[in-house]
């Protein structure tokens, strides 16, 4: 966890939180690379057998790659002149002494390295060699057919141990959101960029299981009530962690970090909306951020929804009364019973007519027959 703390020129604190800063080198490629796993990994010339093991997969791999591809010259030029001192074979480089850096020859985006001319990007040349790959040692499917996250990505990714995937959307598949191994590694996909967005399963009062339509391709609509921002960071992206709402608030500041979206399965994860807003989910409470207090606005909150409280039990019929009850059931439900998007994730109570108590548990939808009977608070 980082502490991270705010103060003015004086050094005065202003403001101070603790978040997670993710951090995992659970990358599990001696599953098939260490010596003596997958046979079809094997090098040419056979396994290294390194004591190391760390090591021993990472010189297997560099001796699999030297199978397939000579480091031409015109390569071995361009990497001198960029400051890189490297051999014609990969494992050569590795034990006289150089450390490999994929990334000297293959572009890639997360290092901001340009890679070589000619060369694939690294995710794409990985992912697309690797989606037929059998996943070893179960060879009854290949890495693209995986039907659960075990088989499939956390071969790689972080992984068994870690579970990166730990949010709110911790039930859906990573090829639900982002497609499989191969898909992955289309040439035509700029990798680290062409990412899945939440409005692909939130819009429409829905919340979808897949990001993808019955065409294979990623669902779009016009509804951005629950959208990211167009053109972050380039032009025609679209990324998360790059957007914000809510007088530019980032989406990740109610959030969460892209796969661990409050509530978490991880508990480092939760101590930065338990300790903000005393229960666990995406920051709802705008005393969080207000401290004056908020007229009861009807639709100025997050998503246009409105002031949350007793505030808004006492106004919301003059506010029904001028403007009609059609607003409402975009997240209080088509017949006005209550939807997953009028949720309240602690337990409220309100008072009501002539004095009256009321309270509703955590985890209840609430709807307009919970207090009268219906919308027009008959
Ligand atoms: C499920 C098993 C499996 C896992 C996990 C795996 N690989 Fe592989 N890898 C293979 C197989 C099989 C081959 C040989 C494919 C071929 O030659 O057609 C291979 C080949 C390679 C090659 C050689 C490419 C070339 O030039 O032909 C590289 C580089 C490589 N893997 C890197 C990695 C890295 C890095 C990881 C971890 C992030 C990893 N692999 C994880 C099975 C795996
Ligand atoms: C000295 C330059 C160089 C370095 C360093 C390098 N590669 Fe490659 N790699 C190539 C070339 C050239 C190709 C063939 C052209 C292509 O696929 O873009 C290639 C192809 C590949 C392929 C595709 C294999 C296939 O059959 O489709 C994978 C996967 C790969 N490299 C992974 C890696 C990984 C992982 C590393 C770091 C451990 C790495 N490469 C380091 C030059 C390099
Ligand atoms: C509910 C949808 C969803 C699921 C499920 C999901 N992802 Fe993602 N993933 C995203 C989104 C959205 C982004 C883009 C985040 C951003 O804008 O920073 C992303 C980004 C990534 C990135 C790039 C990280 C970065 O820093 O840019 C990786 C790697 C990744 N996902 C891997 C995975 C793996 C592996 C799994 C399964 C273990 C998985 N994802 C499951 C939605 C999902
Ligand atoms: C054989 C190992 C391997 C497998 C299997 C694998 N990945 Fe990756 N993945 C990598 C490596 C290595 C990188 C880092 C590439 C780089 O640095 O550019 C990466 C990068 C990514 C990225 C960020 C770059 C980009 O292209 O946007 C995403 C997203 C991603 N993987 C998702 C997935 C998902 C989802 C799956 C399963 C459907 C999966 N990966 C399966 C090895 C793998
Ligand atoms: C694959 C489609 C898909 C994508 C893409 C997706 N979600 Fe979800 N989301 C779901 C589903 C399905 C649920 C309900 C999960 C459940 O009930 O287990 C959900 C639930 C949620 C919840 C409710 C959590 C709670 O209990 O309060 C939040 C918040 C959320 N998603 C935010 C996001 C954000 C932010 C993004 C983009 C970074 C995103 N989602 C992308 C499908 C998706
Ligand atoms: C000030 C806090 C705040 C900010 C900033 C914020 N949200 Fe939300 N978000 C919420 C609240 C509160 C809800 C619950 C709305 C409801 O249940 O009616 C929510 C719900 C969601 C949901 C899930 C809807 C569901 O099915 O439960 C998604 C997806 C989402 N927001 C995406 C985003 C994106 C994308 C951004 C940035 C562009 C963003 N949010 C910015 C507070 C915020
Ligand atoms: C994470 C912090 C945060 C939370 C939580 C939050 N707000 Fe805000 N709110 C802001 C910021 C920042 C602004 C912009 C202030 C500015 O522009 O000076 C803002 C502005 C507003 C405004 C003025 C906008 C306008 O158009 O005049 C209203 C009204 C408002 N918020 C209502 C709400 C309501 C209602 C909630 C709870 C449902 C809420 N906010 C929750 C941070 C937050
Ligand atoms: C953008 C989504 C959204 C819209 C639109 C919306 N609501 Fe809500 N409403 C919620 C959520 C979420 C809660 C539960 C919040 C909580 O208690 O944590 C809620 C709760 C309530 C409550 C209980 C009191 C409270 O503050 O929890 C009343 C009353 C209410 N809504 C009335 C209305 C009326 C009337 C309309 C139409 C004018 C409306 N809502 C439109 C999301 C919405
Ligand atoms: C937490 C309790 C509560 C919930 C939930 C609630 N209301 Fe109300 N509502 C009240 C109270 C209290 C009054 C004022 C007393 C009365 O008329 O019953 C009222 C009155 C009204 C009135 C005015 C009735 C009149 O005779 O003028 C309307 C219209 C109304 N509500 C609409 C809604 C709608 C639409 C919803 C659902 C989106 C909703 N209410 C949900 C508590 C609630």
């Amino acid at each position: 966890m980082a502490k991270i703390v705010a103060t003015d020129l004086t050094g005065k604190v202003l403001a101070a939180t603790s978040v997670v800063l993710s951090v995992s080198d659970e990358m599990s490629c001696k599953n098939c690379h260490a010596s003596g796993s997958d046979p079809y990994a094997e090098p040419a010339t056979g396994w290294v057998y390194n004591s190391d093991p760390l090591k021993d997969p990472k010189l297997n791999i560099l001796k699999r790659h030297d199978d397939h591809f000579i480091i031409s010259q015109t390569y071995l030029d361009q990497l001198k002149a960029a400051g890189w001192n490297y051999q014609s074979s990969l494992y050569q480089t590795a034990v006289s002494g150089t450390p490999v850096l994929c990334a000297a020859c293959h572009s890639d985006f997360a290092l901001s390295l340009p890679g070589l001319q000619g060369i694939n990007p690294l995710t794409n040349d990985m992912h697309t060699l690797h989606g037929p790959q059998l996943n070893w040692p179960s060879t009854t499917q290949t890495l693209d057919q995986a039907k659960d996250d075990l088989s499939g990505c956390y071969v790689c990714h972080p992984g068994p141990k870690t579970q990166c995937k730990r949010g709110a959307m911790k039930n859906v598949l990573c090829s639900d959101c982002h497609g499989n191994t191969s898909h992955l590694g289309d040439p035509l996909r700029a990798g680290w960029l062409d990412l899945p967005a939440c409005q692909m399963c939130h819009n429409t009062s829905t919340r979808y299981n897949s990001a993808f339509d019955n065409n294979g391709k990623w669902r779009t609509t016009t509804d951005l009530t629950f959208a990211t921002n167009p053109d972050v960071p380039l032009p025609g992206k679209d990324l998360y962690r790059f957007s914000a709402g809510h007088g530019k608030v980032f989406c990740s500041a109610c959030h969460g970090s892209p796969h661990a979206e409050y509530p978490t399965a991880q508990s480092n994860d939760n101590v930065y909306p338990n300790v903000e807003q005393k229960y666990v989910a995406k920051i709802t409470e705008c005393t969080v951020c207000h401290t004056t207090q908020m007229t009861p606005t009807p639709n100025l909150g997050p998503h246009g929804i409105h002031a949350i409280g007793q505030a808004w039990v006492n106004v919301h019929p003059d506010y029904v009364d001028q403007h009609g009850y059609s607003s409402c059931a975009y997240c209080h439900g088509s017949n006005y019973t209550g939807l997953f998007l009028s949720q309240a994730k602690v337990s409220r109570t309100f008072t009501v007519e002539n004095g009256q108590k009321k309270t509703f548990n955590a985890g209840h939808n609430f709807n307009c027959y919970d207090c009268h009977n219906g919308p027009n608070g008959g």
